[in-house]
């Protein structure tokens, strides 16, 4: 293994900063009127600052037609890298047709702010029914990932990129912590071991039984929930680091525990996303990874453990960051604590487990899930989000 000064090395062993000095900043802005101009989706904004603040590592832009395929049909880059999520810039024909390969293209976000460049290298169409298939495991375009893919267009813009503005996280400015400032603290506190855990729901006690398991075997705990593109009905971020805070500062010890937003979009892709979810926190700085149940998962598309079993398909040192894996956990009405089956001799009855949707009718109906399943303290926050009324609560 080669040596690194952290915990553990970048993902391809170098972290990436495709962030634009001042200088280069200055050039691309001189061109802004010359250049052509693409405008990104929520997702693509999400991908580009990730690409550059090096959460992507070792990707320096979207994908070229050879990464591309090798990701989609064996979960690796050309180079042999694991990667197992298509990191993908698409167009429609007709965005994509006068675009020079060779050229500058100038990236807006959706309100017409110029935020990043993109050196187009290459442009190449791609089949939608393959991408579904191999990467979500379905082709049903209800799966919120498979949609995305099938209403994009059919032109993929590939090259390296420059960020020239990082996308606004006005809710969260002390938690945008980039992965060189988070390799940084884990540094400054002595930590050698630190877990991961992605998350896009509220938290719950199960959450939080899986996260105190894996920090009683590791120095540190990086809470990492997903701000990006989620799915119309999930909870919005704010409302999810809210919980975070209260959490925190009632239940945790405030030394073992870093809470930093990852900018992210979901993908709902299961078992591929839960190693791409661990690379990227291996690009945080993470030694380990929690996977649990149906970790990124949406309806009944993926098996329990899917996402478990996935990482048997690589070598260990593949992937470097080491996935904590836990069963379906629960309170025990028998033994009253949380469990899972492996600890736990209760009855399916003796066992106390909400799923999201019943988490968000009960509020609908103006009920607090109960203390076995959330902390008290955000119960009530998610009752008073959905008071003040958050679309998705309501
Ligand atoms: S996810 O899409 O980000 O995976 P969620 O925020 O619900 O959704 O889950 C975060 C992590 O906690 C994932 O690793 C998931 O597998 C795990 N998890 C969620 N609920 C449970 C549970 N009841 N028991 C065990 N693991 C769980």
């Amino acid at each position: 293994m080669s040596y690194h000064r952290d915990a553990i090395a970048p993902h391809g062993g170098q972290l990436i900063n495709r962030v634009a000095s001042p200088e280069q900043k200055e050039f691309f802005l001189a061109k802004a009127e010359f250049l052509p101009r693409v405008i990104l989706d929520e997702r693509a904004v999400s991908d580009l600052e990730m690409i550059a603040i090096g959460g992507f590592s070792p990707l320096t832009g979207f994908m070229n037609q050879v990464d591309y395929n090798r990701v989609v049909e064996e979960m690796r880059l050309a180079n042999g890298v694991v990667w197992s999520i298509p990191i993908t810039l698409s167009v429609t024909e007709e965005v994509g047709s006068p675009l020079q390969v060779g050229g500058l293209v100038r990236l807006d976000n959706s309100q017409g702010e110029y935020i990043g460049v993109l050196e187009l290298s290459e442009k190449y169409t791609y089949n939608k029914k393959r991408e579904a298939v191999n990467v979500y495991r379905t082709d049903e375009a209800q799966h919120p990932g498979v949609q995305v893919v099938y209403t994009q267009g059919s032109v993929n813009l590939a090259g390296d990129i420059w960020l020239l503005q990082r996308n606004a996280h006005p809710h969260f400015p002390t938690y945008q912590i980039d992965p060189a400032a988070s390799r940084q603290m884990f540094r400054e506190k002595g930590w050698k071991t630190i877990v991961g855990f992605q998350t896009r729901n509220p938290i719950h006690r199960a959450h939080e039984y899986i996260q105190k398991c894996a920090l009683e075997t590791v120095d540190g705990l990086f809470l990492h929930p997903l701000v990006g593109a989620t799915k119309e009905d999930d909870i919005p971020a704010d409302v999810r680091m809210r919980c975070y805070e209260i959490l925190i500062e009632h239940y945790y010890p405030l030394d073992r525990v870093i809470l930093a937003i990852n900018p992210a979009a979901m993908r709902y892709a299961g078992p591929r996303e839960a190693i791409f979810h661990a690379i990227v926190r291996k690009n945080y700085g993470c030694t380990h990874f929690i996977v649990g149940r149906d970790h990124a998962g949406v309806g009944d598309y993926y098996g329990t453990y899917d996402a478990q079993y996935i990482f048997d398909e690589f070598e260990p040192s593949e992937l470097g960051i080491v996935p904590m894996k836990f069963e379906h956990a629960f309170y025990c009405t028998r033994t009253k604590q949380m469990a899972t089956t492996k600890t736990s001799p209760s009855t399916p009855a003796e066992r106390v487990h909400l799923s999201g949707t019943k988490v968000r009718e009960m509020l609908r109906r103006g009920e607090l899930p109960p203390p076995e399943f959330s902390r008290p303290e955000v119960a009530a926050e998610l009752a008073r989000a959905m008071r003040i009324g958050q679309p998705a609560l309501v």
